[in-house]
Formats: C-alpha cells, sequence, structure tokens
C-alpha cells in the first residue's frame, strides 16, 4: 500500500519537519516513507522516530502526500529518476521546500499535479517557524488545507502568491541571521557596559523574545510599545536616538531588500 506520506530527504528541514508531524499525530510513523541515501540516516531516523525508510526515492514518491526536502541543485536527478506521465498521480499532492526553485521549474518533473511551493525558515526545527506557501494552478482548496496542517506543525503559515517568494526569502527566509546578529551585538553592549559574557547573552536573548511574544500576544504594533517605554528625557530614549544616528532602520530595511534581490537573482540563475 502507498504510504501517506514520502519524505524524500531526510536531512536537517526534512527531519525538522517530521518529527513534529509525528508528535502532533498528524502522521503515525507507520504511514510515512522516507528516502534519503545515506544508510546511517536511515538507520538514525529508523531508530528515533520507527518510520519506514528507503533508498528508492520512486517508491516513495508513491505516496499520496510527496514532500521534497532534498538540495534544489538534486531536483533535476529526482525528477529523471521518477519520469512520471502528465497527469499519473493528479491526485497526489507535492509539497517542495526547495529554495528558490519555482513552481514552473518543479512542474517539470510533477507535471499536471498539485504542487504548493513552501518556504519555511530555520526556527522550524524548534516548532516556531514561519512558512510561506504558494500553490499551483492544481491545487484544490483541500489541497492547501492539507499543506497548511502540514506546516502548521512546525510553526506559523501565510499564503502569498508565488511572486512574493524572493520578498519572504529576504525577511522570514533570511530573517533568523539578522536577529542572530542582534542578539549578539546587543549582548557585545551589555559586555561593554560591564556585564559578564554570559549573563549579557542571557538577557540580549530574552529581551528579543520576551519582547517578540509580548507583541505578538497583546497585537500592539511596535511603536506604540516603543513609545511605552521611552520615557521623557529617559535611558530608552538615549539608546533609540543612538539606533537612529547609526541608521538601524534602514540597514534592516535594506537588509532585507538585498536578499530579496539575491534571492531574485538565484531564481534566474
Ligand atoms: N535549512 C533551512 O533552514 C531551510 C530553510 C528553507 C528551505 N530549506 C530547503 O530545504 C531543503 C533541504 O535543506 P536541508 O538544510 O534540510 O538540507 P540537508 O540537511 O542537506 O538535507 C537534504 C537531504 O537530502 C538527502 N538526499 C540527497 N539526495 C537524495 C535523493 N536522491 N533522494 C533522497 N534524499 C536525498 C541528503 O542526503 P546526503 O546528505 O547523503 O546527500 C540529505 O540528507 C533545501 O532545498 C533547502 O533549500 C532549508
Amino acid at each position: 500500500m502507498a504510504p501517506k506520506l514520502g519524505l524524500v530527504g531526510g536531512g536537517v528541514m526534512g527531519t525538522a519537519i517530521l518529527s513534529r508531524l509525528l508528535a502532533q499525530q498528524i502522521y503515525r510513523p507507520d504511514e510515512v516513507l522516507v528516502s534519503e541515501p545515506r544508510a546511517t540516516q536511515r538507520a538514525e531516523l529508523e531508530a528515533e522516530y520507527g518510520v519506514l525508510t528507503t533508498e528508492s526515492t520512486p517508491l516513495a514518491a508513491e505516496a499520496e502526500v510527496l514532500l521534497l526536502a532534498i538540495k534544489p541543485q538534486i531536483f533535476g536527478v529526482i525528477a529523471q529518476q521518477l519520469m512520471r506521465q502528465a497527469g499519473q498521480f493528479s491526485e497526489q499532492l507535492v509539497l517542495s521546500i526547495l529554495a528558490g526553485t519555482p513552481l514552473s521549474h518543479l512542474e517539470t518533473g510533477f507535471a499536471a499535479q498539485p504542487i504548493v511551493r513552501a518556504m519555511p525558515n530555520t526556527p522550524a526545527t524548534v516548532g516556531a517557524g514561519c512558512t510561506a506557501i504558494a500553490p499551483n494552478a492544481y491545487v484544490k482548496p483541500y489541497h492547501l488545507a492539507q499543506a497548511r496542517r502540514i506546516f502548521e506543525a512546525v510553526g506559523q503559515v501565510v499564503e502569498v502568491p508565488e511572486s512574493m517568494m524572493d520578498a519572504v526569502t529576504g525577511l522570514s527566509g533570511s530573517g533568523p541571521a539578522y536577529v542572530a546578529l542582534m542578539v549578539e551585538a546587543l549582548a557585545d553592549g551589555g559586555v561593554r557596559a560591564g556585564l559578564p559574557r554570559a549573563i549579557a547573552q542571557q538577557l540580549a536573548l530574552q529581551t528579543v523574545r520576551g519582547t517578540a511574544e509580548l507583541l505578538a500576544q497583546t497585537g500592539q504594533h511596535p511603536a506604540v510599545l516603543k513609545d511605552q517605554v521611552t520615557s521623557p528625557g529617559g535611558t530608552t530614549i538615549a539608546g533609540v536616538a543612538a539606533l537612529e544616528q547609526a541608521g538601524f532602520r534602514s540597514a534592516l530595511i535594506e537588509a532585507v531588500r538585498a536578499a530579496s534581490l539575491r534571492s531574485q537573482e538565484l531564481g534566474k540563475l
């Protein structure tokens, strides 16, 4: 019997999604078949998650839902291995997390099939990701609901037209690096002001996490929160003024823009 979920590529992101899908009982281990070339990785997946594994991509690719989590440059090989007739798997939903791989390219391997292109980010590995999804013309509402359910296992999901995927890449795809830099820089600031490194690191991290949580829970506009914590002639407005002088906001805007443009360029190669 065909597996319910076929995962092609049991690497970092594939495993992160798999572990959450199982933990949330969206699939049972015996409903999943993972195709993965490395024997050691297959053994680990079997031992840790109890899923079935195979070396054969075509076997996993017979599943009701096929999740592609291989490196983008492997896609051509996979498409060739599968060599499908147009419409042969017209009921199967294909999900791809391959960065920078457009639906038009995916359709060369999965002609006339419902395909959802998705762009998760690294926090997905701890269930706090955000994934943008873009469907092709064959995707029906129930496919989209299925895709949402799968990616909601690793965090939040937004649906966008495919034309926005480069912008998504520049913001949430690359964003974890910007935030990591910010946490590091905040901690450096604490050390410069006299704090021990470990305490500075803890305070920096929890300040970023706590502020994000506060904004998410209250739904407050960030400017409102900033105004609330800046008292006249106080410490915070002195810090904010220093950030403005250094072009902090423009730097972030430009970072998102530069990463989006780079994503566009890479998509054309
Ligand atoms: N990591 C992220 O934050 C992130 C975010 C968004 C999107 N993505 C996308 O997610 C995809 C996977 O990234 P990753 O970081 O998880 O990479 P990864 O850890 O290298 O995982 C890819 C896995 O696919 C396996 N593989 C290679 N050829 C295969 C084949 N023919 N059949 C089945 N499996 C095969 C690889 O095995 P070997 O190691 O033996 O080659 C590896 O285990 C990429 O397309 C990436 O663009 C990643």
